[in-house]
This record gives structure tokens, sequence and C-alpha cells, in this order.
């Protein structure tokens, strides 16, 4: 696949929405900055635009989390504590993903790295997210 043909390797729908606009419209700009990544990294020459790319990534991955967790302590959402730990825990891995960028790793260890891009927010989203989103009645 050349960078022409590139399609978004992840694509936000309904089917992920946490019934909040705010935070649904947040995980819509991570997903569109993680498909810019991926063609980065995999598709594009260029290791100077993907550590730009991820850099960006960490910088509002960050600030996506701080919203969602001042939104699960005004809702007095029980389990925000495991939540905040699964956020860190994210947090590092992406910035384990900048280290390998950086250090030339990530184009050729492929499958691995594209299969952490593809999933590291979609699973949080529809594994952690749903749980505060069904507990507080945003959605079924
Ligand atoms: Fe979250």
């Amino acid at each position: 696949m050349s960078y022409d043909d590139y399609d978004n390797m992840i694509e936000w729908t309904s089917a992920l929405s946490v019934g909040n606009d705010t935070i649904d419209s947040e995980h819509k700009i991570l997903m569109d900055m993680i498909n810019r990544l991926y063609a980065a990294t995999f598709l594009d020459s260029s290791d100077q635009l993907a550590e730009t790319i991820v850099n960006e990534l960490i910088d509002y991955t960050h600030t996506h989390f701080n919203h969602e967790e001042s939104f699960l302590k005004e809702s007095g959402y029980k389990d925000l504590d495991q939540h905040r730990v699964v956020h860190n825990e994210l947090l590092r891995q992406v910035i384990d993903f900048k280290f390998a960028i950086v250090e030339g790793k990530a184009r050729n260890s492929g499958s691995n790295l594209e299969h952490f891009l593809r999933n590291w927010m979609v699973q949080h989203i529809q594994g952690r997210d749903f749980e505060y989103a069904k507990t507080l009645g945003l959605k079924e």
C-alpha cells in the first residue's frame, strides 16, 4: 500500500460513542492523530514527521485524559482511581511508541506496532470508557 492509496486505518463510528459529545469529539481527534501517525510511521519515509505527530498525540492524550478524569470526578464516578491508573498505562505505552520511532525501530517492527496503534485507543473506548458510560447512564 502506498501513501496515495492510504485510507484511514481506524474510523470513529457511532458504535464508539460514550454518549457525551465533548468526549466523543476528543476521541475523534485522537483517532485522526493515530491515523496520521500510522501513515507517517508505516507509509511515509520521514521519521521527523512521525516524531512530530507522536509528540502531538502524547500532548493531546494527556489533555483528553485530564478532561475525561475531571468529568468523571464531577459525575461522582466511583471507579475513577482505577480509570486513572489505566490512563497512565496508556500514556506510558504511547511514550514507548515514541521511543521506538526515535530509535528508528518503529517501521521495521511492522505488525506489532501497527496492531498497537489500531487497538490502543479503540479498545480503551470500548472497554473502560464504556464501563463509565453505562454506569453513569450516558449510554445503554
Ligand atoms: Fe478513558
